[in-house]
């Protein structure tokens, strides 16, 4: 959805050097961060984040561009890229280097080729948004690339500081990702839109609803996960041994006509009843009759936003969420969604075709849909 913002954002898209790009060194930002398997290798069901960076990529190497891509992985600074780089190697031309290569890389990277860099996190300015450990790169770069809009809500050296330093532009995927979410900074006049809050982080999501229900962003917000057992709670009603977290306070929003919280639940050993059953069991997923309730709002619904799992999605408690996305597929909404689990329910049941935007980011997601812009976007847009 265009909007004077979004109007902005592509002001600085990369796609704005086309035809001019050859021989420009560019140092790439790029977010690859996933959990690995067992195996410490790239499966199906953690590759999706990193397949999003592979257009900026390609366009950089078809303009004749010299590429320096930069990315963290996990939050150990010993963790490596590596793994990462074998699954991405096998999608596009690629190399590896270690920082310790930097210089003679510098020198030796021609026009079209990309190098992947090892782990920005290893170094302890990154997180400081201290760039000096960038000095040599920006020394030699013409400018920046952001395409890591699920980190940009970081003040990170190598997503924050380094695009002050630089003329900087966004990625394409970057620029789609504001598109998409700025839909919901405005409220929609000529239709339902439904908000699905889940999951078991509460940060940004508390802010996130107090914003929607001030700026009448959205008809009906719809609360599954542990996020709904604070509600439940905070009303007198028993959850049992459920999850939950008492420093929210949500006394000030909580009878707010347009939140609508979870009827009934499924517990420990297969167990199913109505909350008011519920005893000492645990809500690990919303029951039936609340995925029913769930399903008839995003049925009706012109627009539908959702980030966070309906259950505990780790241990297997999917069935909700799943029936959620199913209700996506029936529907004719306009559906986007964020978050790493909400995404992966999505991508294992091969659903994403009913939803017109997947989002790479989970809490950057979040952010941005509070403040309506992140410390990365900033950063990018001091020129303008
Ligand atoms: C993510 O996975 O959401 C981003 O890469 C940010 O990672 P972080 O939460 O470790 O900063």
């Amino acid at each position: 959805m265009e909007t004077s913002f979004t109007k902005k954002i592509q002001n600085f898209s990369l796609e704005t050097l086309r035809g001019g790009l050859r021989g420009e060194r560019v140092i790439l930002r790029i977010d690859t961060n996933t959990s690995l398997g067992d195996d410490g290798k790239v499966d199906r069901g953690e590759d999706w984040r990193i397949l999003k960076m592979i257009p900026t990529i390609e366009f950089l190497q078809e303009q004749g561009a010299r590429t320096i891509i930069l990315a963290h992985q996990g939050r150990d600074p010993k963790e490596t890229l590596k793994p990462i780089y074998e699954f991405l190697s096998q999608q596009v031309p690629l190399s590896f280097a270690q920082w310790g290569e930097v210089v003679d890389v510098l020198k030796s990277v021609a026009d079209g080729e990309s190098i992947l860099l090892e782990n920005v996190r290893s170094f302890s300015e990154e997180k400081k948004d201290d760039a000096s450990y960038l000095n040599v790169l920006i020394n030699w770069a013409d400018f920046y690339v952001n395409e890591a809009f699920s980190v940009s809500h970081r003040e990170h050296a190598s997503v924050h500081a380094i695009a002050r330093l630089l003329p900087s532009y966004f990625g394409s995927q970057f620029v789609r990702e504001v598109e998409e979410l700025s839909r919901f900074l405005t409220p929609l006049n000529d239709g339902e839109r439904v908000i699905i809050l889940g999951g078991a982080k509460f940060g940004t999501k508390l802010p996130l609803i107090e914003k929607i229900l001030e700026h009448k962003l959205a008809d009906a917000i719809l609360l599954g996960g542990a996020l709904a057992n604070v509600f439940l709670k905070e009303k007198g009603i028993n959850i049992g041994s459920s999850y939950y977290d008492d420093s929210v306070d949500v006394t000030h929003v909580m009878n707010d006509p347009r939140i609508v919280l979870p009827v009934d639940f499924r517990g420990k050993n297969g167990s199913e009843g109505k909350i008011e059953e519920l005893g000492d069991d645990a809500i690990l997923d919303i029951g039936p009759e609340t995925e029913k309730h769930f399903g008839e709002y995003i049925r009706k619904s012109r627009e539908v936003l959702w980030n966070g799992p309906m259950g505990k999605y780790e241990d297997g408690y999917t069935h909700a969420s799943v029936a959620v996305a199913n209700s996506v597929v029936e529907s004719d909404t306009y559906a986007v969604s964020g978050g790493g689990d909400t995404s992966t329910v999505i991508l294992e049941q091969n659903l994403e075709d009913a939803f017109q935007f997947i989002s790479t980011a989970g809490g950057a997601m979040l952010d941005f849909l509070v403040e309506g812009t992140l410390p990365g976007i900033e950063a990018v847009l001091k020129r303008g």
